[in-house]
């Protein structure tokens, strides 16, 4: 498939035009126009990589808008949550009409390095720091439940994969569950979460979920290592020496505790057990660093195997698992965000064949579908939100990898 640079940029420039909201002297891309009104962490952060590309000073002002507003106040202070409501509309979910209260994957740090890459701001840099600092901090007295370098969330919706099947049990669902039984319980649980209180501690003990997942607990010690980047640029050496001693010491209790059989797991805390539900959060390790070369490699070859290689790639779930549903929300679908990690992951271990061509079929998956929010694996039917911003990583994929855009 021969690519038009030219056309590829336009079409995100005009997608990021589109989504782009101003308020309170700030800017920043919503998810998708009505679906997703708000500024979801996570996708702040794939935003910005994206904008680096067609807008480098945008894509530092997304991230100076989704540090603006960490919880400051209560338990739960130096929180980024997972939704800023910028114009209000939170208070029905949340009590609180601002924000939601609840996190997600952290990836500000990584996202600032990336942006840097191609346009250094210190003075960005400097602005945002603190906060991330203070989110870091946050998780590690929080979060940490064992006080050793793991976190753990209190809602499906913290991982990002809302739906996934891997939740049904901590969630106390059924191995087959409806999409409106699902639904319903996220939604009594963030009830739950805003009368009683969002202590892990607390959701342990009265039976409530409160996992450890792999993939998460991978992203936040690669953002620990951009966060060691951060304090060095901005000339704080202690700092550094902080935040890279946190990272070792995350990794050291990923080895331990969140790999068996050289196979990275998520845990159920409440219940003590290791989740049975396989899902491709287990590739997305492979963008921590938690693991040995031969560990990657193996987990890398999986990838390979006929249940991970429908038509298109990577689907969430295996294709060959009872819950997997191609067209339904996170049971399977493939995301351009998940191959983007993964891809990060690939390349971080000296896979690029496997990486290139995981990014030049994201882009042709986004190229012959359209801007999705998900696809079907096995036909490549686009569903859910559009035109969805994060979806426009394929650009970011197509223009680092070798052979890509232009
Ligand atoms: C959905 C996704 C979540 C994302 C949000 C906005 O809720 O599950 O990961 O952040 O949409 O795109």
């Amino acid at each position: 498939m021969a690519w038009n640079a030219e056309r590829w940029r336009d079409e995100v420039a005009a997608l990021f035009t589109l989504n782009r909201v101003e308020v309170d002297g700030y800017r920043y891309t919503r998810p998708a126009p009505s679906t997703y009104e708000h500024q979801w962490l996570w996708d702040s952060c794939f935003h910005a990589i994206i904008l680096r590309h067609i807008d480098p000073e945008m894509a530092w002002d997304e991230l100076r808008a989704i540090s603006a507003r960490p919880l400051v106040s209560g338990s739960d202070a130096g929180m980024l949550p997972h939704m800023q409501y910028w114009r209000g509309g939170g208070e029905g979910l949340w009590g609180v009409d601002s924000h939601s209260i609840i996190t997600q994957p952290p990836l500000i740090a990584i996202a600032a390095q990336l942006v840097w890459q191609i346009a250094p701001d210190e003075q960005v840099l400097r602005t945002i720091y603190p906060t991330v600092a203070a989110f870091h901090t946050w998780f590690a007295r929080r979060r940490d439940v064992e006080g050793d370098g793991l976190v753990c969330l209190i809602h499906p919706w913290e991982s990002g994969w809302d739906a996934s099947p891997r939740w049904d049990a901590p969630m106390g669902l059924s191995v087959l569950p409806s999409d409106d039984e699902a639904r319903s319980a996220r939604l009594a649980l963030a009830a739950t979460l805003q009368e009683r209180d969002t202590d892990p501690r607390t959701a342990r003990a009265e039976g409530r979920f409160c996992v450890i997942p792999a993939d998460f607990n991978a992203v936040r010690i690669a953002d620990l290592d951009a966060l060691t980047w951060m304090a060095g640029q901005i000339g704080s050496s202690a700092d550094a020496a902080r935040w890279a001693a946190e990272a070792r010491m995350s990794r050291d209790a990923f080895r331990r505790r969140l790999i068996r059989d050289g196979l990275p797991v998520d845990l159920d805390v409440t219940r003590g057990e290791v989740l049975a539900v396989e899902t491709a959060g287990q590739f997305v390790t492979l963008f921590g660093g938690v693991l040995e070369q031969s560990e990657a490699e193996a987990i890398a070859a999986r990838l390979e195997h006929v249940e991970w290689s429908p038509r298109w790639r990577v689907p969430t779930s295996p294709v060959n698992q009872p819950q997997y549903a191609g067209d339904r929300y996170w049971r399977g679908n493939v995301w351009v965000n998940v191959n983007w990690m993964i891809w990060a992951g690939l390349r971080r271990y000296g896979l690029i064949e496997q990486a290139d061509a995981l990014a030049l079929q994201t882009a042709e998956l986004v190229e012959t579908e359209g801007w999705h929010e998900y696809f079907d694996p096995m036909t490549g039917a686009g569903h859910g939100s559009h035109p969805h911003s994060w979806t426009a990583l394929a650009l970011d994929m197509l223009a680092v990898s070798a052979g890509g855009l232009g």
